[in-house]
C-alpha cells in the first residue's frame, strides 16, 4: 500500500493511500487470503490454486519505495519489474513497466543524479547473469545496458551508490541458495563471513573494462546515504547493520560509519560517527552522488523491538557533531528530507509518518532540518493508522507535471 501526503501552498494537507494492484495482489483479494508466503518462508502455489501463468512463480509486490522519474511514478519492488502508478497513486495498467521489454526487473534504490537527471539502476537474480546495471536517461528511455557485473553467484544487494563519474556496487557475503530455495533443505539467505566485501567501482559512462574491484572486510548494510568522490577516494556514508540470516551474523552494531574506497593505492578505510544501531541513512536528494555535509539517521532508544525507530539523528560529517530529536512513544522507520522552495542545499525539512506505541494513532510530522531537536514545527493527525513500512520520498512541484496537481 502507498500512503501520500499532498501539502498545497496554504497550507492545507490531505491523506490518501492505495493498494498497488498487481495481479498477484489481485489473486490474493479475490481468494480472501495469501497464496503466497514470505521471501524467507518461500512458498509458489501450483496451478490447482492460482492461474497458469501465476502458478508456480515468485510473487510480485511492489512494496519498497516509489520514485518520480521520466515523467513516471514507479512503485518498486527488490529485483522485479517496477508497477506505474498516477500522481494520486491509483495503479496503472495491468502489467508491470519494463521498457518496452529491455528491463527484466530494478532494485528498490535506484540512484537519480540531479546534475543529469540519470535514473542507475541494477538487478541481482538468482539464475545468470546474477547481477545487472542499467541507467534510465531523464526522459525515461533506457541509455544503457542492462550489462552484467561478474559475480559467481547470486547475492543479495539491496542498496548501491552513485558519484559523478562512478557506480559503486557492494558485494557483501549474502549469498541465495536456489537449491535449498527449491528443496527447502537449509537457509535460502546465507552469511559465508568466510568471504570478503567486496566493492565493484564502474565508470558510469566509461566502457565496462574500466571495472574495478576493492576489498575489505565483510560487512552488511541494507542502505546508503550518498557517496562522492574527495580526490582519487570515494567517500560513502551508511549505516553498517545487523543482518538477517540464519548463522554466523557480522558486525550486528548499526555503526553510522564513513568508507574511503582509494582508487590508486586500493585501500578501503573505514571510521565510525557513532556507534548506535542505525538505520535508513538519507541525505538532502539534491546532492546525490556530490559532497554532502549532513545526513540522517533512525535511531532507538535502548529496548526498542526491531524495525523501531524513535530517535532522529543528524550528522554533520565534517565536524563529526551529532544533533538528535527523541519521539517518545511515537516510532518510525524512514524520515525523508524535503527542501524548503528555492532553498539551497540542506535548508529545509524533515518528515516521516510516525505510529504512538500506546495508542497506534499515526501521525506524520516536519521539523526544521536546521534545528531537529525542538521537536516537530508541524504535526498532521491521520484517520488511520500507517503502519512502519519501509521507504519514501518528497516530490516538490518540480517533479510534478502541472496537469497532474
Ligand atoms: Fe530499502
Amino acid at each position: 500500500m502507498l500512503h501520500g501526503i499532498w501539502v498545497d501552498d496554504e497550507g492545507r494537507a490531505r491523506y490518501r493511500n492505495r493498494i498497488v494492484w498487481t495481479p498477484y495482489a489481485r489473486l490474493e483479494r479475490e481468494a480472501g487470503k495469501a497464496l503466497w508466503a514470505g521471501i524467507m518462508t518461500p512458498y509458489l502455489p501450483g496451478p490447482d490454486t492460482v492461474p497458469e501463468p501465476y502458478a508456480k512463480t515468485f510473487k510480485q509486490s511492489a512494496f519498497i519505495n516509489i520514485i518520480h522519474h521520466g515523467g513516471r511514478w514507479l512503485a518498486l519492488s527488490e529485483v522485479d519489474p517496477p508497477w506505474e502508478v498516477s500522481a494520486e497513486l491509483e495503479s496503472v495498467g495491468d502489467s508491470p513497466f519494463t521498457w518496452d521489454g529491455r528491463i527484466e526487473g530494478m532494485c528498490a534504490h535506484p540512484r537519480i543524479d540531479p546534475a543529469t537527471g540519470e535514473m542507475v539502476i541494477f538487478r541481482y537474480n538468482l539464475v545468470e547473469p546474477y547481477l545487472v546495471w542499467a541507467t534510465i536517461a531523464a526522459d525515461g528511455t533506457v541509455a544503457r545496458g542492462p550489462e552484467p557485473i561478474e559475480v559467481d553467484a547470486c547475492y543479495m544487494i539491496h542498496d548501491f551508490v552513485i558519484t559523478a563519474t562512478y557506480a559503486v556496487f557492494f558485494v557483501a557475503p549474502v549469498v541465495f541458495d536456489l537449491d535449498a530455495l527449491v528443496t527447502g533443505s537449509g537457509p535460502v539467505l546465507a552469511w559465508k563471513p568466510d568471504l570478503p566485501m567486496r566493492i565493484a567501482v564502474v565508470p558510469r559512462t566509461g566502457p565496462s573494462t574500466e571495472l574495478r574491484w576493492f576489498e575489505t572486510d565483510p560487512f552488511w548494510a541494507f542502505h546508503f546515504a550518498n557517496a562522492f568522490e574527495d580526490g582519487d577516494d570515494i567517500v560513502v556514508d551508511f549505516s553498517k547493520f545487523a543482518f538477517f540470516a540464519v548463522g554466523p551474523a557480522p558486525d550486528q552494531s548499526g555503526a553510522v560509519t564513513r568508507l574511503r574506497i582509494n582508487r590508486t593505492t586500493g585501500a578501503v578505510t573505514s571510521t565510525t560517527f557513532d556507534d548506535r544501531l542505525t538505520e535508513f541513512p538519507r541525505i538532502d536528494d539534491r546532492l546525490q552522488g556530490a559532497r554532502h555535509r549532513h545526513f540522517t539517521v533512525s535511531a532507538k532508544d535502548s529496548g526498542l523491538g526491531m524495525g523501531l525507530f524513535n530517535v532522529l539523528m543528524r550528522i554533520d560529517a565534517e565536524t563529526g557533531r551529532v544533533e538528535e530529536w527523541n519521539s517518545g512513544d511515537y516510532v518510525f522507520d524512514e524520515v525523508v528530507f524535503a527542501p524548503a522552495e528555492g532553498s539551497i542545499s540542506e535548508v529545509g525539512y524533515f518528515v516521516t509518518f510516525r505510529t504512538d506505541r500506546k495508542t497506534l494513532v499515526s501521525d506524520w510530522v516536519v521539523l526544521d532540518a536546521q534545528d531537529i531537536a525542538a521537536g516537530p514545527i508541524a504535526t498532521l493527525e491521520l484517520p488511520f493508522r500507517v503502519p512502519l513500512g519501509l521507504h519514501g520520498n518528497w516530490f516538490g512541484c518540480s517533479d510534478l507535471n502541472p496537469a497532474e496537481l
